[in-house]
């Protein structure tokens, strides 16, 4: 067990595609409980394996007040989608910014647990935008992408000062 690091805009590995999940073996359950320890330490409430830099399709989740609703998304597929909302968003790998952006208002999403076990959720509100922004980032998406160029170039030049700043 051990906190992974999490990268940040703009790195480009955050481009990378992720590959579905054949056998949630053991290696895979760990990196769930990695990826778990990773999130709740950084205080965010999702965390994809595309963040800590492991292309496969795992998501983590845990959008509860009291920390204790743990929900892991292997192989996550939204088979249905209602409505549309806009609301803040944030991202661990994009730290310090919360920006509007637009999304289905409800989804119904696919995946296996951690156990490799196959179940569905229908999911709205923070949770319902986490699994949408998270299963973004297994697409090498991120929600900056989805503001205007002129933001996003002004996010990339803050964040880029800040993470020079850090190597000094
Ligand atoms: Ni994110």
């Amino acid at each position: 067990m051990g906190i992974l690091t999490i990268l940040e805009f703009p790195d480009e590995r955050l481009r990378k595609i992720a590959q579905p999940v054949d056998v949630v073996d053991n290696s895979i359950k760990t990196l769930v409980e990695d990826m778990f320890e990773t999130m709740y330490a950084a205080q965010g409430v999702g965390l994809a394996a595309t963040q800590v830099n492991v292309q496969k399709r795992i998501i983590v989740i845990d959008v509860s007040e009291n920390k204790n609703e743990p929900l892991c998304l292997i192989n996550p597929k939204i088979v249905n989608q209602l409505g549309s909302a806009e609301g803040n968003e944030g991202c661990l790998s994009v730290p310090g910014f919360f920006e509007p952006v637009k999304r289905a208002e409800q989804v119904l999403v696919q995946a296996l647990d951690k156990e490799g076990q196959s179940f569905e959720l229908q999911a709205e509100g923070l949770l319902g935008v986490c699994i949408q922004h998270e299963i973004d980032h297994l697409e090498g998406k991120l929600f900056v992408d989805y503001l205007s160029s002129l933001k996003r170039q002004r996010i990339k030049k803050k964040l880029e000062k800040i993470h020079k700043a850090e190597q000094r």
